[in-house]
């Protein structure tokens, strides 16, 4: 089963920028991408580093630490064949950003 969890306000999302959320069981990099807000698995496929900081290029989440991308829409890596990010599917009520997570 899984359950919306409010994990940040918009105003706490610089624009295309990110930043990592810890709920009780995953680990979320939350961003905006030119306005639109998305959130992805905060553990980057390369080193496991966290991607919550890195910043938004077409429509892409840049890893701040070896810069590979992902798509924030997809979860694909548009460079590297076969390697995704998680999506999580989000809603917006007022200004509180949920996401849609397994409940622990
Ligand atoms: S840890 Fe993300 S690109 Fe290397």
């Amino acid at each position: 089963m899984e359950v919306f969890v409010k994990v940040a306000k918009t105003s706490e999302i610089k624009l295309n920028g990110s930043v990592s959320i810890r709920t009780d069981n995953q680990f979320i990099a939350v961003g905006n991408n030119n306005g639109k807000y998305f959130a992805v698995s905060d553990i980057c496929p390369h080193a496991g580093a966290p991607l919550g900081g890195g910043w938004i290029e077409d429509d892409c989440i840049v890893c701040p630490f070896h810069c590979w991308k992902f798509n924030v829409n997809t979860g694909e890596c548009p460079h590297i064949e076969g390697e995704f990010l998680k999506v999580f599917e989000i809603k917006i009520e007022d200004e509180d950003i949920y996401v849609k997570i397994p409940k622990s």
